[in-house]
C-alpha cells in the first residue's frame, strides 16, 4: 500500500473509530450537556447541622439569592462549607414557605423542591417573607396565613394609572408576542387594568425583553433551567425572560410555556409577590411542559391590593 493511499485510508479508519465516541458525546450533551444550575443540590441530600460537605457554600448562595439567608459582614461563613445554625434556620423557613416538614435538614423532599425551575425574584425581600404574609384580615379561612403577598411597602400603580402600555425591546423573538399579549388579556379580564402594546419602548410603562446571564440589573440569569424569568415591583415595569431557556408557545414537554411565565411576571409588575398556594400563578416554581392560569388566590390578591 503506497503512502498516498494510506493517508485517506488512515483518516477514514480514524473517523470510524471516533464515530461512537462522537455519538456518545452528542447523546451525553442532549441528556446531561446542560445540567441545571440547581443540580449540585442532589449531592447534598441528607446534609444537616454540623456537617462539612463540599458545595454547602453553593447551598448558602442559593438561599441568599432567594432571600432566606444573609451573612451580612460574616463573609467567611458565607463562603465556607460549614452547615451552621444560620443555614439550618434558613432551610426551616424555606420548608415552612413550601409546606414541607420544618426539619432544618436537606431531606429528599426539600432537595426536590429546591431543584425545581423557578422565578428569580427572591421569596423574601428585606426580611419580609413573600410567602406567608399572615394577613389574616383578608380572609376568615384558617388557611389564610398561606396565600398571596405583596412586596415590602406594598408598591402599586396609582389609581389613575390603570391604562398601561407595554413594549418589546427591539430584537425580541417574534413568537413571544402573542403569548405575552394573551397573558395581559387574562389579567385585564380579572382587574381594572387595560393594556395596550406600543412600539415606543422608551416611554412604555412595561418593557419586555429576553436577557442572558449578567444583563446589567444586578440579577444575572443562570443559563438553561434554574431561574427562568424575573420582573420588578411597581412602577418599574421591567420584565425579563431568561433567553437561554427552551421556550415554547404551546404546552410542550421539555419546554417552558411563554404565556404561563408571562402571567406570573405580570403579577409582579402589578404588585403581587410570591404565594405559597401551589396552584396559584404567583407560586415561585413551574416545571417544563406545564401550564397554569390565574387562581382564586391570585385574583383575591390583586383585588386586595387595589381595592
Ligand atoms: C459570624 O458567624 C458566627 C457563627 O457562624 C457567629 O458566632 C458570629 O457571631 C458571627 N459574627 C458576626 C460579626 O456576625
Ligand atoms: C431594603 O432595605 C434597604 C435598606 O433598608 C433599602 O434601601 C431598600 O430599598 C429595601 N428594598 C426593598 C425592596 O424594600
Ligand atoms: C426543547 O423543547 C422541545 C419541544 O419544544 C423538545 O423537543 C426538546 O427536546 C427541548 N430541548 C432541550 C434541550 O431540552
Ligand atoms: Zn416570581
Ligand atoms: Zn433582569
Amino acid at each position: 500500500m503506497g503512502s498516498k493511499a494510506f493517508l485517506p485510508f488512515f483518516s477514514f479508519t480514524l473517523f470510524l473509530l471516533l464515530l461512537p465516541l462522537l455519538f456518545q458525546a452528542v447523546l451525553a450533551h442532549s441528556k446531561h450537556g446542560n445540567p441545571s444550575p440547581f443540580e449540585f443540590l442532589q449531592h447534598l441530600q441528607g446534609c444537616h447541622k454540623g456537617d462539612k460537605v463540599k458545595d454547602i457554600h453553593k447551598l448558602k448562595k442559593y438561599l441568599e439569592n432567594f432571600g432566606y439567608l444573609s451573612y451580612d459582614q460574616n463573609k467567611t461563613h458565607a463562603n465556607d462549607d460549614d452547615f451552621d445554625e444560620f443555614l439550618e434556620s434558613a432551610i426551616k423557613t424555606y420548608q415552612l414557605n413550601y409546606h414541607l416538614k420544618a426539619t432544618g435538614k436537606l431531606d429528599a423532599k426539600t432537595v426536590s423542591k429546591m431543584m425545581s425551575p423557578r422565578c428569580a425574584v427572591p421569596d423574601i425581600i428585606n426580611g419580609t417573607t413573600g410567602m406567608r404574609s399572615g394577613k389574616k384580615s383578608h380572609s376568615k379561612s384558617v388557611h389564610s396565613v398561606s396565600h398571596y403577598t405583596f412586596f415590602p411597602g406594598e408598591p402599586k400603580w396609582p389609581a389613575s394609572k390603570f391604562r398601561l402600555t407595554y413594549a418589546f425591546l427591539p430584537g425580541t423573538r417574534a413568537d413571544a408576542i402573542s403569548p405575552v399579549a394573551r397573558a395581559f388579556q387574562t389579567w385585564a379580564a380579572n382587574t381594572h387594568f387595560r393594556f395596550r402594546r406600543t412600539r415606543d419602548y422608551v416611554n412604555a410603562d412595561i418593557v419586555i425583553s429576553f436577557e442572558s446571564f449578567d444583563h446589567g440589573d444586578g440579577s444575572p440569569f443562570d443559563g438553561p433551567d434554574g431561574t427562568l424569568a424575573h420582573a420588578f415591583a411597581p412602577t418599574d415595569g421591567r420584565f425579563h425572560y431568561d433567553a437561554d431557556e427552551n421556550w415554547s408557545v404551546n404546552v410542550t414537554p421539555g419546554a417552558y410555556h411563554l404565556e404561563t411565565v408571562a402571567l406570573h411576571e405580570i403579577g409582579h409588575l402589578l404588585g403581587l409577590h410570591h404565594s405559597s398556594v401551589e396552584g396559584a400563578i404567583m407560586y415561585p416554581s413551574i416545571m417544563a411542559g406545564a401550564s397554569k392560569g390565574l387562581h382564586a388566590d391570585d385574583i383575591q390578591g390583586i383585588k386586595a391590593l387595589y381595592n
